[in-house]
């Protein structure tokens, strides 16, 4: 097939090119369009037959769905079983621009494409010639990335001509995407909504609108071979460049000293503006250090031009996974396939946390047979309080109530006051922290010099306290409420009602999948080995 390549202005297209590219797609073809995220390949969503093609064209699984785009608000309706209540204001506040809503889908929707599944993904893009194209289309357009499945997403039309020439009928090149990563993917359809694709849209604005709105683990994690994923395009290869990417996490002299033990011949580093000359092997820059924005226009273009200019392994600086920067980590954690190496921290440290009951204790001492040093977070508090600053801090921020005549800490009254309130509590972890984490820093120290094959901070509040600033990874054991349920009764001799109270007071585990780097899940039968022997491989390869 011969693919058209046709150049539009970008900011305003002309009306007989846009035209052309409706035309094709009314007629059931296949034409890749700019949006302001990534380059799409676009066909007749409602027909099967042109939707197949994409699928073919790009080598995709059946069974990963594609987003349906639309021009104006009013073409969710035939698209969707019914709207929403909160679409409306998602709309008013990120449409047109990087957002897809999932919703229950309507029969008029083929199963081709939504991957057979009973919902729509939904997206309205802001960019000219896209908005343009599907007017012109007068049709709702199916279109994913319109890269190979498993290759960087384009964001200019050289990189979608590499892909598909000779597969589509027509590219229009409506120059570089603004944002440079893909939409930001919410789900309506689960209770509570959900984020299953970071992208241009940040978690942070999408709470403005969706207080409740949780992150899924497959944003920060890779899914296990028989887990489910919400999201079917996640537990794809995705965004791999032939050469093999590992992501760099830790300081820019980290990175430097470990690039200049493991580079080859054939070796690239992909870093921030101003780092390149720091480093003794090719570099290639994308974006500025902490500016999500910066980096995420230029991630996919820098992956496709390491296999453009031959290297065959290429490492690169982690960007900080906030705001647009969660979408370039985890673009980046799917490039590397996982591979993140913790340039700073030689000596490797576990913090490990879970639910009350799930078997903390009981992976620790697993870990602890195996050759690790373990470290209780409770012991450290407890022997934080007995320093005397810190029980004159305390006193002068909740009252000399807090400490006895023998100079001892008033456990009851200083509980009592520092759990009153969500700023008191702040105060007590503002004067108790500092000094765990200085003790926990001597006892890393001392495991390492005894020889330990790792250190283990054993601590409840891990995540609440600065402990994960000093790990290599965090894990965090997990299990279902009724093993739980039944080990805290049997444990702490309570009655189920009691139980179940301290359990429901707790965290679940959304919580602890947000925040762990390794979900270690427990059952009744020492189902924790398995999680806990992966977390140790984990460690090892990491060395
Ligand atoms: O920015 C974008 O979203 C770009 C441009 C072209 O609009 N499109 C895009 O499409 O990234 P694609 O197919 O590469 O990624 C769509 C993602 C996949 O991970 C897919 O699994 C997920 O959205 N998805 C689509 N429909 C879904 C559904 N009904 N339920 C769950 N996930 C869905
Ligand atoms: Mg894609």
């Amino acid at each position: 097939m011969n693919t058209k390549l046709i150049k539009v202005n970008p900011a305003a297209p002309e009306k007989a090119l846009t035209a052309e590219a409706g035309e094709i797609l009314r007629k059931g073809g296949l034409v890749a369009i700019p949006t302001e995220t990534v380059y799409g390949l676009a066909a007749n969503a409602l027909d099967p037959e042109a939707v197949g093609k994409i699928f073919d064209a790009k080598g995709r699984p059946h069974d990963n769905p594609l987003i349906v785009h639309i021009a104006n608000y009013a073409e969710v309706l035939p698209l969707v079983q019914k709207v929403d209540p909160r679409l409306p204001a998602l709309a008013k506040a990120f449409w047109p621009g990087p957002l897809t809503v999932i919703m229950k889908k309507s029969p008029i929707v083929p199963d081709v494409t939504s991957g057979k599944l009973d919902t729509v993904a939904i997206r309205m893009p802001s960019d000219p010639v896209a908005h343009a194209i599907i007017e012109a289309a007068g049709l709702p357009l199916a279109a994913p990335s319109a890269n190979s499945s498993g290759k960087p997403s384009p964001t200019r039309a050289s990189h979608v001509m590499d892909d598909m020439d000779g597969k589509i009928d027509m590219v229009v090149d409506g120059g570089s995407c603004r944002i440079g990563v893909e939409s930001t993917v919410v789900t309506l359809a689960m209770d509570p909504p959900r984020l299953l694709r970071p992208g241009g849209v940040t978690p942070e604005e999408l709470r403005k609108v969706l207080p409740d709105l949780v992150i899924d683990k497959a944003v920060f994690s890779q899914l296990a071979q028989d887990e489910k994923a919400q999201s079917p395009g996640m537990k794809y290869k995705h965004y791999s460049p032939k050469a093999q990417v590992t992501l760099l996490k830790g300081s820019l002299e980290g990175a430097v000293g470990y690039v200049a033990q493991k580079k080859s011949e054939n070796s690239c580093v992909l870093c921030f503006a101003g780092e390149s000359e720091q480093f003794n092997c090719p570099a290639i820059e994308y974006g500025t250090a902490g500016d999500g924005l910066s980096q995420a226009s230029r991630v996919f273009d820098v992956l496709r031009q390491v296999d453009d200019e031959g290297y065959t392994e290429a490492f690169v600086r982690c960007p900080q996974a906030t705001g647009v920067g969660l979408a370039v980590y985890n673009r980046l954690l799917r490039s590397a396939a996982f591979k993140v190496v913790e340039v700073d921290k030689k000596y490797p440290v576990i913090g490990l946390t879970g639910q009350t009951g799930a078997g903390k204790t009981t992976v620790s001492r697993y870990l602890k047979e195996n050759g690790y040093h373990i470290i209780d977070g409770d012991i450290l508090a407890r022997e934080a309080v007995k320093n005397k600053e810190v029980l004159s801090a305390l006193a002068a921020a909740f009252g000399k109530e807090v400490v006895n005549e023998d100079g001892t800490l008033n456990r009851k009254v200083t509980a009592e006051r520092a759990f009153a309130t969500r700023e008191n509590t702040d105060k007590l972890n503002a004067i108790t922290h500092p000094v765990i984490t200085a003790m926990t820093v001597l006892e890393i120290a001392r495991a390492e010099s005894e020889g330990a094959k790792g250190a283990v901070v054993d601590a409840a509040a891990l995540f609440e306290s600065p402990i994960p600033t000093l790990c290599t990874v965090t894990a965090a054991v997990v299990a279902p409420e009724g093993v739980r349920l039944k080990r805290i009764m049997g444990r702490d001799r309570l009655t189920e009602e009691e139980a179940l109270h301290r359990i429901r007071a707790q965290y679940g585990e959304e919580y602890y999948a947000n925040h762990a780097d390794i979900l270690i899940e427990n059952g009744p039968d020492d189902d924790y080995k398995a999680g806990a022997d992966a977390l140790m491989a984990t460690i090892e390869a990491m060395m």
